[in-house]
């Protein structure tokens, strides 16, 4: 599909209606306004938002722990996947946390098409976390993307458990 002119910048709180709007036709239990307002007020934080003509079109919420990224929500307009917006948004996070940093995150057995995202940039499934979401009380994928990722290995991930992902 056509890929789109993309601007990638700062999440700022005059986004958040838009981001409401997106987060709850993108997810089964959309984050609430509070959630995105905290995550907004950590000034380690990295959020960012992808727009085209001044619409919003997706956004990226990630905390830092210590040494360590933690992708915390990434999510596009249902209208507006696969065209690359939420590449462009992830390309833009590594380059500023650098190549070489930690980065993890959680995600759905069942999402497969965010799980192919991410192992495109290196990411591996190397654990779970049991009941993880409530909805469902699916279990969590934990994927982390490190030095030893990107060589296919897992020797430098804390407790790393190789993680075949389950057929959905
Ligand atoms: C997952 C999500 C963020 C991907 O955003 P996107 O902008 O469509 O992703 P991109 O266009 O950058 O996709 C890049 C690559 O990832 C893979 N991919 C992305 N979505 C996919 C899907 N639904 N099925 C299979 N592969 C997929 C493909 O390899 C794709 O490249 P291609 O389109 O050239 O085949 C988007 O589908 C989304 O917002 N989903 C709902 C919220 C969500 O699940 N977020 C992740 C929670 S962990």
């Amino acid at each position: 599909m056509k890929q789109i002119d993309l601007e990638i910048r700062r999440l700022v709180f005059a986004d958040l209606p838009n981001v409401i709007a997106i987060e709850r036709r993108a997810f089964p239990t959309p984050w609430s306004l509070p959630m995105f307002v905290l995550e907004l007020s950590k000034p380690e934080g990295i959020c960012l938002a992808a727009q085209s003509d001044g619409q919003l079109l997706g956004y990226i919420i990630c905390s830092r722990f210590d040494q360590v990224w933690h992708i915390m929500n990434v999510s596009v307009d249902p209208d507006l996947q696969r065209r690359g917006v939420a590449s462009a948004m992830i390309t833009e996070v590594i380059g500023r946390v650098g190549s070489d940093a930690q980065i993890t995150l959680e995600v759905r057995p069942t999402n497969v098409g965010a799980i192919a995202l991410y192992e495109r940039f290196g990411f591996l499934a190397a654990g779970t976390r049991q009941r993880y979401y409530q909805d469902n009380g699916e279990d969590a994928v934990i994927m982390w993307r490190t030095e030893a990722t990107l060589r296919g290995a897992l020797d430098d991930v804390p407790a790393a458990l190789p993680t075949p992902i389950p057929a959905p």
